[in-house]
């Protein structure tokens, strides 16, 4: 948790101009998130910002982060900014009254109609600040590891030229980049009590092919090739071969990825990993397992060509 030279609950009090009761909300797996009440009925979604987080590559710059959770809000698909405490990494939100996913629910085929319907929206949004690729953040994250003599899953390396290909396969016909949140873990996303779904936690997010949105809630989600074909065909209005075979491609491109996120997060953020109460390394290796299933499927090789192939339509 950040150590904020002073404690952020004081200054939301100040800027509210009455006493405030704070629930710590547990579950986010980098900064500190509260629930904050007023006693007169106002309520908002306190998130103090690591600091410690972008610095080690983990997220993007926190400007960004804001600048781009703002974006999201005036889309109508992230919770509204409230208020910014001035000169502290403290930001008010408004509080989404939901049900937080979970990855049963991500996987609920009647649910997914809607989480695809909650990313066009933010897709279809204003643009972000910033520009995101998963192949660079690949790179970054390699770069850390070797910087900082952390290890890196074995077999991970042989794979690389793989990933290269996959790069070129996908940068032949390429998608217009659209505003993406790029971390799209089943706790990301809130359910509303009129059906919709919102979204949270800005992160990572940047301007990207939206087919690596879609693979990363899959492979978030685990999700079993039939979901994956329905996603996809919920977010583009038809099934289409290339464009599964993106998003698919993509999916093994998320594991692969974030096995390295956890990787640097367990080596260099070991004492909020340690508060976190969730075990990074196991999840990294859980995620590089699901990278190398995929990867080394038979049908592997084709997703590819079918990428390179031709077009999206
Ligand atoms: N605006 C919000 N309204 C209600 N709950 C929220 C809101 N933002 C976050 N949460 C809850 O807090 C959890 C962690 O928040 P998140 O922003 O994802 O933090 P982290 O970056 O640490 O993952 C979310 O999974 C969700 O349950
Ligand atoms: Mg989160």
């Amino acid at each position: 948790m950040p150590d904020l030279p002073v404690d952020p609950i004081r200054l939301v009090t100040a800027w509210a101009g009455r006493p405030v009761t704070v629930t710590e909300i547990k579950g986010g797996l980098s900064h500190r998130i509260a629930r904050v009440d007023t006693g007169d009925g106002e309520c908002w979604l306190m998130r103090v910002l690591d600091p410690r987080v972008s610095e080690a590559g983990l997220g993007i710059p926190l400007e960004q982060e804001i600048a781009n959770t703002a974006c999201a809000a005036r889309g109508g698909v992230g919770p509204r900014v409230v208020h910014r405490i001035p000169d502290h990494p403290v930001l008010l939100l408004e509080f989404l009254d939901g049900r937080t996913l979970d990855a049963a629910a991500v996987r609920d085929p009647d649910m997914i109609p809607e989480i695809a319907r909650a990313c066009r929206r933010l897709h279809a949004g204003p643009r972000f600040a910033n520009d995101f690729s998963i192949f660079r953040k690949l790179e970054e994250l390699l770069a850390l590891c070797h910087a900082n003599g952390l290890p890196v899953p074995d077999g991970h390396a042989d794979r690389l030229p793989v990933i290269a290909d996959m790069e070129r396969a996908l940068t032949r016909w390429p998608l217009p980049a659209v505003p993406c949140h790029n971390d799209l873990l089943p706790e990301n996303f809130i359910a509303m009590a009129d059906g919709s779904v919102r979204i949270v936690d800005y992160q990572l997010s940047g301007n990207h092919d939206p087919t690596f949105e879609l693979g990363d809630i899959a492979a978030e989600a685990d999700y079993p090739p039939e979901l994956v074909s329905l996603l996809a065909a919920s977010y583009f209005g038809e099934h289409d071969r290339r464009l599964l075979a993106r998003v698919r491609l993509y999916l093994a491109m998320s594991n692969f990825t974030w096995t390295l996120w956890f990787a640097v997060h367990h080596g260099l953020l070991s004492e909020q990993a340690a508060a976190a109460d969730f075990d990074y390394a196991a999840e990294a290796a859980d995620k590089f397992q699901q990278a190398v299933r995929d990867m080394d499927d038979p049908g592997f090789g084709r997703l590819i060509d079918d990428v390179r192939g031709l077009p999206p339509v």
